[in-house]
């Protein structure tokens, strides 16, 4: 699903983000993304979503290159690729179903289909009833169910998670795991970076670990 061969970024002169990053994330896996803060999690995620270039090297998302495709093909990348951050980034005046329907409604799909793609994920991220709530009236561990429920709605190939629970209590972040393994046992790859060491241990999941832009182990 993931294929990433010699890859570097570097942001600017003095420092390198990652450096010769060759991986692998077979279809269907379940895998953590770990290392200390500054070791290039992040940078990594935004290089499979295409949010950054890599200075060199190539990936490959569902076999495509995606360091070659085109401007114009980039938003149909982004529609096969689920991503939850960890500050959940809801808006705040919307509802929950009108957060959730909001990137269908960029894409122009049409509203009675827009809603029906919206409560279904909703549904399966168990939130349906909340539906016209808003964000500020749900809990940490909902607001970030309702993100995963946005990130699911074009029933993406792969799902990638930066820090998710980062700002959830453990109750709520087990939470969170437990959806993670459910939506990957639908078929969806999914990608966790974390640098939560008791989180990882206790999913007993494949680990990459980074250490300043370098794959050191995984
Ligand atoms: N937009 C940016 N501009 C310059 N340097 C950046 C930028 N984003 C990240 N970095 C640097 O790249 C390195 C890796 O950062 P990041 O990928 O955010 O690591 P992590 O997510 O593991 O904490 C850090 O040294 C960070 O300062
Ligand atoms: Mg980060």
């Amino acid at each position: 699903m993931i294929q990433a061969f010699h890859v570097y970024k570097q942001y600017d002169r003095e420092s390198m983000a990652l450096s010769d990053i060759t991986l692998h994330v077979a279809k269907g896996d379940f895998c953590f993304l770990t290392g200390p803060s500054g070791a290039g999690k992040t940078t990594f995620l935004k290089l499979v979503f295409r949010e950054e270039l890599p200075s060199q090297g190539q990936i490959l998302v569902g076999g495509r290159n995606i360091t070659a495709i085109p401007q114009g093909q980039i938003p149909e990348l982004r529609r096969s690729v689920g991503v939850v951050f960890q500050d959940f980034k809801l808006l705040k005046r919307k509802t929950i179903l009108e957060n959730v329907a909001f990137v269908p409604r960029i894409l122009g799909v049409p509203a009675r289909e827009q809603k029906r793609r919206a409560f279904a994920s909703l549904r399966s991220v168990g939130l349906h009833h909340k539906m016209h709530a808003y964000p500020l009236q749900l809990s940490g561990g909902e607001q970030q169910r309702v993100a995963i429920a946005r990130a699911l709605i074009n029933e993406p190939m792969l799902l990638l998670a930066d820090e998710p629970t980062g700002n959830l209590d453990p109750e709520m972040a087990q939470e969170i795991m437990r959806l993670f393994l459910e939506v990957n046992a639908r078929g969806t790859t999914v990608l966790v970076a974390t640098h939560d060491r008791d989180m990882i241990q206790r999913m007993g999941k494949r680990v990459i670990a980074l250490d300043r832009g370098r794959v050191v182990s995984g």
